[in-house]
């Protein structure tokens, strides 16, 4: 284990060796000099080193990964990037002596021994990951920079803001108390605790064990307060209750709303808040026009300054709504397209909108290739697709958002098959919807008779 523990001390002789070598290869042609044969030699004793301490690297490497005391992804990751580490700067000093047998071997050593120094860098990056956290160095990185590198604003944002708290506080309560009769192996009363569908639904009773938001109503509370021998306490006969700042626990969790694991809280409030923050105020005179083309401008919140923008009420003219929204573009968090000619360039417009957490697209044209560009817009927290001709394809694609909660998508051209499927992959994204409406969606590009294209079938 001794032997592992030196990796980190160790995998500096390679990089330094290996990029030494790369150095020296190039120099003679940056310089545009000669350094005569010592030069070579040199050259390739510093390439053995590198090898051979490129080998020892990845074995020491390799030991301290069996010690099992790190795990994931980004291990495996960092583990192929050292092994190739070591193969390449090997394959390097072997195909350096062939090149002097012959020079066609040049560029395969040129080849390896580039492939060697790409690999250090990937592999420094993976074990920089892993020791110091993944935001080490793009985290201290200034911008661009920290966008290049992978530091991305929401997934921090996503991060802070996920929930844990049941994991970490209420998951230990409920094991330790209830779920050995109300989990995976027993449903006794014919409750389960651990999931939260059938917690809602509660067991024989037919109340809710658990009523998000509300602890005094909730089964599960009540029944810790009743006194010991009640029939109906919880736990039963003499087993140890939870302590009081256990029940406070509990009872805090349901009155924010009783959120298991991996469940988010109104992302779209979260979301407007700081993503708001540092927004200057809109442009008054973009507004105005806006609001006189027709459309509903209205104030997010008094906090700050995004705007939710609504233009489903008086279609407007592509070229129009282009130039009407392409000023506000930082501040629309809220956007509702409905009835709107949405074309490609509308959608491109859209996918512009860094700030947009709500988007309705109902009743348009969209399509599964017109909708691609939705799932670049991460801040992006519920979409409407109603009544377009999206399919199940296009929700996959959408799991990719970071913040998404749900999808509005009654009557799309999915199959209630496929939709079942995609909800079972998106949870816990929610889709709703599903039904289908006997209206058609709209075709590509009409306008006119879109207004109220819904009252107009409930007419008929
Ligand atoms: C030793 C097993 C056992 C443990 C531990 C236990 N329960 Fe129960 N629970 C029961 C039994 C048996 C019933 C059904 C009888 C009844 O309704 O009182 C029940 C019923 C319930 C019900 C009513 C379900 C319904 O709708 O009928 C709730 C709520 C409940 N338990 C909550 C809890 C909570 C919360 C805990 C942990 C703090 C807990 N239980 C721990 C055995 C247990």
């Amino acid at each position: 284990m001794f032997y592992g523990h030196l990796h980190p001390l160790v995998l500096h002789f390679p990089i330094a060796l290996m990029l030494l070598v790369a150095v020296l290869e190039v120099l003679p042609t940056l310089t545009r000099q000669q350094f005569g044969s010592g030069y070579g030699k040199a050259k390739r004793v510093v390439l053995i080193l590198g090898a051979a301490s490129a080998v020892v690297a990845a074995t020491m490497g390799l030991t301290l990964a069996s010690g099992g005391a790190y795990e994931g992804e980004t291990v495996s990751l960092h583990k192929s990037a050292g092994i190739s580490v070591a193969v390449l700067a090997v394959s390097s000093v072997v195909l350096a002596y062939l090149t002097q047998r012959g020079a066609a071997f040049r560029g395969l050593y040129g080849t390896a021994l580039a492939g060697t120094v790409i690999a250090i860098f990937v592999a420094g990056h993976w074990g920089g990951n892993l020791t110091h956290g993944s935001r080490f160095l793009s985290g201290a990185a200034p911008e661009p920079l920290a966008t290049w590198m992978g530091e991305d604003r929401l997934a921090v944002l996503k991060a802070r803001y996920n929930n844990d708290s049941y994991a970490a506080d209420v998951e230990p309560i409920l094991d330790e108390h209830c779920l050995q009769c109300h989990g995976p192996d027993k449903q006794q009363g014919d409750l389960r605790l651990d999931l939260k569908d059938a917690a809602l639904a509660g067991g024989e009773s037919g109340r809710p064990a658990i009523e998000p938001g509300n602890p005094l109503a909730s089964d599960v509370i009540r029944r810790l307060f009743l006194p010991r021998d009640h029939e109906e306490a919880m736990p039963p006969d003499d087993r140890p209750r939870p302590s009081d700042e256990q029940i406070v626990v509990l009872a805090d969790w349901i009155a924010e709303g009783a959120l298991f694991a991996g469940e988010l809280s109104g992302a779209a409030g979260f979301l407007a808040d700081y993503l708001g923050s540092d927004i200057e105020p809109a442009d008054e005179t973009a507004v105005a026009t806006l609001r006189d083309a027709g459309a509903v401008v209205a104030s997010l919140s008094k906090d700050n300054n995004l705007l939710s923008v609504d233009v489903s009420l008086k279609p407007l003219d592509k070229a129009l709504l282009l130039d009407l929204l392409e000023p506000l573009s930082k501040h629309i968090a809220w956007l509702d397209l409905g009835g709107n000619s949405i074309d490609d360039d509308v959608l491109d417009m859209v996918a512009n909108l860094q700030n947009l957490t709500r988007l309705s697209l109902e009743n348009t044209a969209v399509d599964d290739k017109m909708i691609r560009p939705v799932s670049e817009v991460e801040s992006l927290v519920t979409l409407n697709v109603t009544n377009t001709r999206v399919t199940a394809d296009s929700f996959a694609s959408l799991s990719q958002l970071p913040f998404l909660e749900s999808v509005y998508a009654w009557n799309t051209e999915t199959t209630p098959a496929a939709l079942d499927e995609v909800r079972t992959a998106l949870a816990p994204v929610k889709i709703i919807g599903g039904a289908t409406l006997s209206l058609p969606p709209p075709e590509r590009g009409v306008n006119e008779v879109m207004e109220e294209p819904i009252d107009a079938a409930i007419d008929e």
